[in-house]
């Protein structure tokens, strides 16, 4: 009420986990059911009603993220970039845009943060209650991984980061609504022992010193993508969601199941898609059976072959025989196998895999 929020959406970091793919390409730029990680979570923004965005980047994939999202008009949005010179924790990269964000309340989310209901309601909550700051949370079976929240009379009083004994099983999800206010507290708390500065130790300064911060509990699904396993996992999630739609070619003697979305100049010859599937733009789908749970990136191919439950990224190519089932193929990799049981693998820009038959 009365001001305008801008959001800053968190793409810095290393994304060491997610190597080999994080060598050549932005963690947040790959892809998911048929669009960068980064474009999921900007549509989540988007529907929150914000339409001013800074996104906070590593020097060294800042062109990539320029190349791929421009201006940010083709998501409904004004995008700036924010450089973080060094990948110093959350709180750094937030106080890297405090320039942009000014004096009014803003939405932080982490870009790498996927969530079934979207964000909406954190923007909301802020708005109606006016608090220093509202944080997402949702239960966990194992709290010993994430910050872990305790709430009481309604609001958070105490934050614990990756607690052995956890004293609740409230998780602190990637989506937080501030008043500038955070920026001094982010200037105040110490580095924690792995050397960053932690927005839960920002959130504990406000609450210690009595600015209320509000829980904000989700319940559908919430995925962050970490680990080359939470791109298939996100991969699924997000395909349950696609809306069905045929712009490529597909010829006479293929048939289409379930949900599919097949892009423009996409071909499929003699072959059975089976959705939830996404095909993306000049992909070749010929003689082969794909998914579900696929999602064959632009100008891919795929010849001869079965693909279920994986990503294929631009340009990647399976063939001659091949049966792949939880595989990531990376930028123009390729797998030439005859025949055989299916198999998982996570191959890197470029790579081959090839069995070379026998005479
Ligand atoms: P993390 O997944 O904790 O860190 P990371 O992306 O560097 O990955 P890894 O542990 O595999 O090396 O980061 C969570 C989110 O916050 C992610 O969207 C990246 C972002 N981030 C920043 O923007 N700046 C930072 O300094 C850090 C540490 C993370």
């Amino acid at each position: 009420m009365g001001f305008t929020m801008r959001a800053v959406v968190l793409c810095g970091g290393e994304g060491t986990r997610l190597r080999p793919f994080t060598f050549t390409q932005a963690k947040h730029l790959l892809p998911v059911a048929g669009r960068p990680v980064v474009e999921h979570a900007l549509a989540a923004v988007r529907a929150t009603g914000i339409r001013d965005v800074g996104i906070v980047v590593s020097p060294s994939v800042e062109g990539q993220f320029r190349e791929r999202l421009g201006d940010g008009s083709r998501l409904g949005l004004s995008v700036t970039y924010i450089v973080q010179p060094e990948p110093k924790g959350l709180a750094h990269a937030v106080l890297c845009a405090e320039g942009y964000v000014g004096d009014d309340p803003f939405l932080v989310y982490l870009g790498d943060n996927l969530l079934q209901g979207g964000i909406a309601g954190v923007v909301d909550l802020f708005r109606s209650q006016n608090p220093a700051a509202v944080v997402t949370l949702r239960r966990v079976d194992d709290p010993r991984r994430f910050g872990v929240a305790v709430i009481e009379g309604g609001h958070l009083v105490r934050l614990v980061e990756k607690p052995p004994n956890p004293p609740s099983d409230l998780a602190i999800v990637g989506a937080y609504a501030f008043t500038p206010l955070l920026f001094q507290a982010a200037r105040e708390v110490k580095p924690s022992f792995r050397g960053e500065l932690e927005l839960t130790d920002c959130l504990q300064w406000l609450v210690d010193r009595g600015h209320p911060v509000l829980p904000y509990e989700v319940r559908g699904w919430w995925q962050d993508v970490g680990r080359p396993t939470d791109l298939l996992v996100a991969n699924r999630l997000l395909l349950a969601q696609i809306e069905p739609r045929v712009e490529g070619e597909v010829d006479g003697s293929s048939t289409l199941d379930g949900p599919v979305v097949i892009e423009r100049g996409a071909r499929i010859v003699a072959s059975r898609v089976v959705g939830p599937v996404v095909i993306g733009e000049e992909a070749r789908i010929e003689r082969s059976t794909v998914g579900p749970n696929a999602a064959v990136g632009p100008r891919a191919v795929v010849r001869d072959a079965e693909v279920a439950d994986s990503i294929l990224m631009d340009g990647a190519c399976v063939e001659q025989g091949a049966r792949i089932a939880g595989v990531v193929l990376g930028r123009g990799a390729r797998v030439h196998l005859p025949m055989g049981r299916p198999f998982s693998a996570f191959l890197g820009d470029e790579s081959t895999l090839e069995v070379k038959e026998e005479g």
